[in-house]
């Protein structure tokens, strides 16, 4: 494990995120002392593929996790961020994010190592990420963003019923010219996710309303 310290001495941040969990998912606030496995995570290019296009630097995953867990993290809300764990085994992480600017809006997001791809474990999780941000009476719409070619992250959005909305070139891409690397905006209000909770529950009454 890599020690390297996320915050600076003047940014203490007090978590008092829930643990959750899933059918197959430990989900569990991440910590200060959990930036060794994100590193390992960022350094693996094909997790990074529609991400940066490369693996992350150190310092570009340390500066990444900084932001995530100050000004994208509002514990008091229970807005912010979660590694999951199948049988005890790291398998990435989720997030139902906070933004100052649209407080009520919460982003859901996940990076997973590829050992967990394609067994439906980002959509589990996510699930349970959308559950977290709704959780909160002030979250209205909840919002997830990625690449246009990302196609197993849209499928991830699609599953979850979020409704493609914008389309739009980031500043600061260089790969500008392809759009592949357009990003794809995705949202579900609280109105919607009701109504799908309702459908869910009456084809399974032993899901919870
Ligand atoms: C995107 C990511 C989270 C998906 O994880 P996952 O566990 O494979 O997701 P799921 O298994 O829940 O669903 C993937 C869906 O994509 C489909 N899929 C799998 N491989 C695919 C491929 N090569 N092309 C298209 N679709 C594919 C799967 O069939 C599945 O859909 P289905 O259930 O309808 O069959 C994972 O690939 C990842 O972490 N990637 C790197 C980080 C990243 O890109 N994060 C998102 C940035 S916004």
């Amino acid at each position: 494990m890599v020690a390297v310290a996320v915050m600076g001495a003047d940014e203490p941040q007090q978590s008092t995120l829930p643990a959750l969990s899933t059918d197959r998912l430990e989900l569990r606030p991440v910590e200060e002392a959990d930036l060794g496995l994100l590193i390992q995570l960022n350094s693996d290019p094909a997790v990074m593929t529609h991400i940066r296009g490369r693996a992350a630097t150190i310092t570009e995953t340390r500066a990444e996790w900084s932001q995530r867990l100050t000004r994208q993290s509002n514990p008091a809300r229970g807005l912010g961020y979660w590694l999951g764990f199948e049988d005890a085994e790291f398998v990435g992480w989720w997030s139902a994010s906070w933004f100052a600017p649209r407080p009520e809006t919460s982003g859901i997001g996940y990076r997973l190592c590829t050992a967990g791809w394609g067994r439906g474990l980002a959509t589990e999780g996510a699930r349970a990420m959308v559950g977290q941000a709704f959780a909160d009476p002030g979250i209205e719409r909840v919002f997830a963003s990625t690449k246009s070619g990302n196609t197993r992250s849209r499928r991830v959005l699609e599953k979850l019923a979020m409704t493609h909305t914008a389309t739009w070139t980031r500043a600061g891409d260089d790969r500008l010219l392809d759009s592949e690397y357009d990003e794809v905006g995705y949202e579900l209000s609280r109105a919607d996710w009701r109504t799908q909770r309702r459908r869910t529950a009456r084809a399974d009454p032993g899901v919870p309303e």
